[in-house]
């Protein structure tokens, strides 16, 4: 039955229209393709919402929504018998949430394939690397490098597809659900065959190649056909050869893309005004690659209490919404949490009053370009009984609905204003980038991954009010004054040229030990360390040693006037001509020798920092590189633990003010009309505890 007055089909212009799938490369300044600001919640009518629909639409639009996103976890109920389909739920759903202004999103539903599929077809399960068969009864139990799965995948999709083709409610589509969250590695069958592909792709059919480029020369791992190079497993029984480690993550990401694609492909025949998301960010899944290229936008499901102490729940947010933003640009956010999440091993902390908007506004200002919120209503069954949503499990509108209400009625003003934006940042870090996440993964002494490294970076630059962000190298860096590059062994050799114009041009360019010595393949290079980098740098390493037990032999180094212990690795440096000595060890055999040199270059510079830069050393540092890079905080005069970012387009600039303090804050603000209060501002305004503020200028001035 449908139940589509044809008015309604009137509302569906209001929906985003049809967004082209993505072309440009990826990049940090890039605003997404949604043309309409969406606000809403994920809705489940698989576990009896229909009973209280007609109220749960109302109270939706009364708190301003005009989105749901649902079907994510329903191919039992679309598809219970094989081949029989049954959408009668859903229809009834979309057209009835439809009738009240609610537009769907549709997920395909392959995080969990129903029982009868699993029964067929057990070859379709995920092996993990011990040789267990996973089982059914959770979800991710499917494997996505599975030709049997991935029929099983496109048949659904097509059925979804053309079902739901004219469904004038039906705005856009997530595919499948958060791949590789709870489990990213394959070593079922599928695996085994799709990586023989795999190689064989990679090497164009020369096994001569894999074994060069592998080094299987060491302990006798030479291959004479694709067809025996076995799936690593690490610790089976001993070390793994980084090179086949680092080449069975992309191997993965390749499968996970693959899959993807073929939802794609099938959604995008079906109805060429449908735009494509996927929630993420997750393990072994290149987002910067075909993942991430096919989507129209790139979504990301944003959980900050899982970051339990709450001093440090904004600077970990505001990372994990700057690493995104580095992926791709601009995101929508289709789960955005809502309340404290429970699960059989952990329950988070309640949200207190005000935190949920804190935490929305900083998703906004740090490039978020739609909101959903996970869930409307709290479960009442299932795993995730305790996952609780806007509405409690008896349905009555309490703290978080009022607070969410009022957001929304925010989000009416600043919702719109805020697309077409990016988020102008002037210092970052380097993180995200696949090989060196994975590369380090295979080989890494127990030192601290890049991506670490990066955020606690970043969390310094944050705390004393910095517009940072996280660009990845390949991207532009225009409108940065400092990038940070902390410890990224595999360099592209096409990099090189923009960090050294972007330096030529008045940059200031910090590179962190140890990169820049392996090559694409994982191993390590012959030539004279930093490699690559070696002329852009002007200094060669001439030592290197890892500090193991640094209170027995403390290896010192003296920033900003005070002696610092390097507690991961050391450099000894040698400056070539030119480049001069920025910081010299300052004991054991080390002593009075280059610790730190500086390049100066153009109108800028480049440091090279011959240790890790994270701990103390990294605490020390970040003050000493503000100065040299001559930056300043975003406003004058800022308040501790107050977030401020800056979103703009042409003539137009949003400045975000979060108060992450539990107690008031006077700020001096530019002048401008504040779309959370509906006013005019200028000079000095109180931010309520937790309060925030966005000021709309006509100029960053
Ligand atoms: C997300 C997932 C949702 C739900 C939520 C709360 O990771 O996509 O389905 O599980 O977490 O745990």
């Amino acid at each position: 039955m449908r139940l589509v007055p044809v008015l309604l089909v009137l509302v569906t212009t209001l929906a985003p229209t049809s967004l082209p799938a993505e072309t440009r490369p990826p990049s940090h300044l890039r605003p997404s393709s949604m043309t309409q600001f969406l606000w809403g919640a994920a809705y489940y009518p698989e576990h009896g919402e229909l009973a209280t629909l007609d109220l749960d639409a109302e109270r939706m639009r009364a708190a301003g929504m005009n989105t749901v996103r649902m079907a994510e976890f329903a191919w039992d109920l679309m598809e219970p018998e094989p081949g029989r389909y049954d959408f009668a739920l859903f229809d009834e759903a979309i057209a009835r949430l439809g009738a009240k202004g609610i537009r769907t999103i549709l997920c395909t539903p392959t995080a969990a394939p129903p029982r009868w599929l699993t029964l067929a077809h057990p070859e379709v399960l995920r092996v993990d690397a011990r040789g267990v068969v996973q089982r059914h009864g959770s979800r991710q139990h499917a494997s996505t490098a599975s030709d049997v799965y991935r029929e099983h995948s496109r048949r659904i999709t097509r059925a979804m597809a053309e079902h739901f083709r004219d469904n004038p409610h039906v705005i856009g589509w997530q595919t499948d659900n958060e791949v590789n969250c709870h489990f990213s590695e394959d070593f079922s069958a599928g695996a085994v065959e799709a990586w023989v592909v795999y190689l064989r792709e990679k090497f164009r059919g020369d096994i001569g190649a894999l074994n060069r480029a592998w080094g299987t020369a060491f302990w006798a791992q030479t291959y004479a056909r694709f067809e025996d190079v076995p799936l690593p497993a690490r610790g089976q029984p001993t070390h793994l050869n980084p090179a086949h480690h680092l080449d069975y993550a992309r191997f993965i990401a390749w499968t996970v893309a693959r899959f993807q694609r073929d939802q794609v492909e099938i959604l995008r025949a079906a109805q060429p005004r449908w735009w494509i998301t996927h929630n993420g960010l997750f393990r072994l899944i290149d987002y910067r690659g075909a993942f991430g290229r096919d989507l129209d936008v790139l979504g990301y499901d944003v959980y900050p209490m899982f970051s339990w102490d709450p001093r440090q729940r904004g600077a970990t947010q505001a990372w994990g919404l700057d690493a995104t933003r580095a992926w791709t640009g601009n995101f929508i956010i289709p789960e955005h949490q809502s309340g404290p999440g429970g699960q059989t091993d952990y329950f988070h902390d309640n949200l207190e009053p005000g935190e949920l908007r804190r935490m929305l506004y900083t998703s906004l200002a740090r490039g978020a370009d739609s909101i959903l919120l996970f869930r409307w209503r709290s479960a009442r069954f299932g795993a995730e009984e305790y996952w609780t949503g806007i509405l409690d499990h008896d349905n009555v509108p309490r703290r978080r609905y009022t607070e969410v209400a009022q957001v929304g009625a925010e989000f009416a003003r600043v919702g719109p204003a805020v697309l077409g934006t990016h988020v102008a940042i002037d210092a970052a870090v380097a993180a995200t980038d696949f090989d060196n996440t994975y590369g380090h993964e295979a080989l890494h002494f127990g030192l601290p991954a890049p991506d670490q490294v990066a955020a606690e970076l970043h969390g310094h630059l944050w705390r004393t009010g910095h517009r940072v962000g996280v660009v990845h190298p390949g991207d532009t860096l225009d409108g940065l004054r400092l990038y940070i590059v902390p410890h990224f062994a595999l360099v592209d050799p096409a990099w090189l040229p923009r960090l050294e114009a972007w330096v030529r041009a008045g940059g200031t360019l910090v590179i962190g030990a140890r990169t820049g010595t392996k090559d694409l393949d994982n191993n390590v290079l012959t030539e004279l360390l930093p490699g690559l980098l070696r002329p852009l740098v002007g200094a060669t390493v001439v030592e290197y040693g890892r500090q193991n037990m640094p209170e027995q032999r403390p290896l010192e180094l003296e920033i900003g006037g005070r002696p610092v212990v390097t507690t991961a690795w050391y450099e000894q440096l040698e400056p070539a001509d030119g480049t001069d000595v920025w910081l010299r060890w300052s004991s054991r055999h080390l002593a009075g020798t280059p610790a730190a040199t500086l390049r100066p270059l153009g109108r800028g510079r480049i440091l090279y920092v011959g240790t890790y830069l994270h701990g103390a050393v990294g605490a020390a540092l970040v003050p000493e590189l503000v100065k040299l890079a001559g930056l300043e905080p975003a406003l004058p005069d800022l308040p501790a633990a107050v977030e401020v970012t800056r979103r703009e387009s042409a003539g137009r600039v949003l400045w975000f003010l979060i108060n992450h303090n539990e107690a008031p804050v006077t700020v001096r603000v530019p002048a401008g009309r504040d779309l959370v209060g509906d006013r005019v501002v200028s000079g000095e305004i109180e931010l309520s505890a937790r309060g925030v503020a966005v000021i709309q200028t006509d100029s960053a001035r």
